[in-house]
């Protein structure tokens, strides 16, 4: 028995499923993405999001279970976790409502997720085993957070972004450089031709250790591009993927260290970015801890992760039942 159980995620602008086995293989993740409808407005319209979920969701269902080599007559799933929280609660309630209808029908158990908790089982997937206590990086374009995990199930904040998310750091200051959106990967792209010790651009105070500030940084590179309007756009651009690179893998790197961790996790959407997984990895090894670095494509937000988180979820605490609830600012 492979025990299959299906994930939803809708929690932003991706309608995003997939099939995992009891092993955590991912079988099959199938995304639509929304970003033809948001990049005009440099950002998700709530509104726009949820209406784009319910269009295609029906039709990436489809695929999904093909891809799986399941059909929607015969399901052949053993339950569906779905994205509860944190989000945009129009965007949630279109998953919530589609996985509970197909819990009803199909006779599976239903399991609410937190967004969160997906992305730290996102380091499970495809069989990689998790060593505890581990730290983990959670960074994406709505969260930046540094959270120690004891063991699954059990977590500690042990910092977060106290303004903006690293993420949307990227996606504004791309914006205002005239790049495309999602803008991390664009800055990533035109990063690789500039010179990243070019520009030194001041790294936030904070108060406690473990927290970020990435407004002050952004609001740097905007004010040295509008009074250096002859800059080097790629050296803009590859010194302020650089320093933002620098503080979170110089807190990641603290917060493990000085919490006796063992290993360390990365995951969320910044989690893609090439220099990050390079110089945690470098990090990693020079302090003699493990560094777990899911594929690119199950650090972004996908279905898989949320499957993998609901399959724990299931074992340890037991199915939900149909009263349940969107929770658009669930905590961790
Ligand atoms: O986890 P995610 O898919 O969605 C949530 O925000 O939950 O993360 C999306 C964010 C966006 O802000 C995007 O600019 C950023 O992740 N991102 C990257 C890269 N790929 C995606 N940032 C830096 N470098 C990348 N390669
Ligand atoms: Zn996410």
């Amino acid at each position: 028995m492979k025990n299959l159980i299906l994930g939803i995620e809708t929690s932003c602008d991706d309608t995003a499923l997939g099939v995992v086995d009891s092993g955590g293989i991912v079988l099959s993740s199938v995304i639509a993405s929304q970003i033809d409808i948001h990049s005009n407005f440099g950002g998700v319209v709530p509104e726009l999001a949820s209406r784009a979920h319910e269009a295609v969701i029906i039709e990436v269902l489809e695929r999904v279970l093909k891809e799986a080599g399941l059909n929607a007559q015969s399901c052949g799933l053993d339950a569906i976790a779905v994205t509860k929280g944190p989000g945009l609660a129009g965007s949630l309630m279109v998953g919530v409502a589609v996985a509970k209808a197909l819990s009803l029908g199909w006779r599976i158990p239903l399991i609410g997720v937190n967004h969160l908790e997906g992305h730290i089982f996102a380091l499970s997937l495809e069989g990689r085993l998790m060593h505890f206590p581990m730290a983990v990086l959670v960074v994406s374009g709505g969260h930046t957070m540094i959270v120690r995990v004891n063991s699954l199930g059990s977590y500690e904040i042990l910092g977060e972004t106290l303004d903006d998310a690293a993420g949307e750091a990227f996606d504004k200051v791309a914006r205002f450089m005239g790049l495309g959106f999602p803008g991390g990967p664009e800055i990533e792209k035109v990063a690789t031709n500039g010179d990243p010790s070019a520009i030194r651009f001041p790294i936030a105070k904070v108060d406690r250790r473990f927290d970020f500030s990435f407004s002050g940084p952004k609001t740097a590179v905007v004010n040295y591009l509008r009074s250096n309007p002859g800059v080097s756009v790629e050296d803009v651009a590859a010194s302020f993927q650089a320093s933002i690179v620098e503080t979170l893998v110089a807190k990641t790197m603290d917060a493990a260290i000085s919490t006796n961790c063992v290993s360390i996790g990365l995951s969320g959407g910044v989690g893609a970015n090439s220099l990050l997984r390079e110089r945690l990895l470098a990090a990693g090894s020079v302090a003699g801890l493990e560094v777990v670095l899911p594929a690119k494509v199950n650090c972004t937000d996908n279905g898989a992760m949320i499957a993998q988180a609901g399959r724990f979820r299931l074992e340890t605490f037991g199915a939900d039942d149909y009263g349940l609830d969107v929770e658009a600012s669930l905590r961790l």
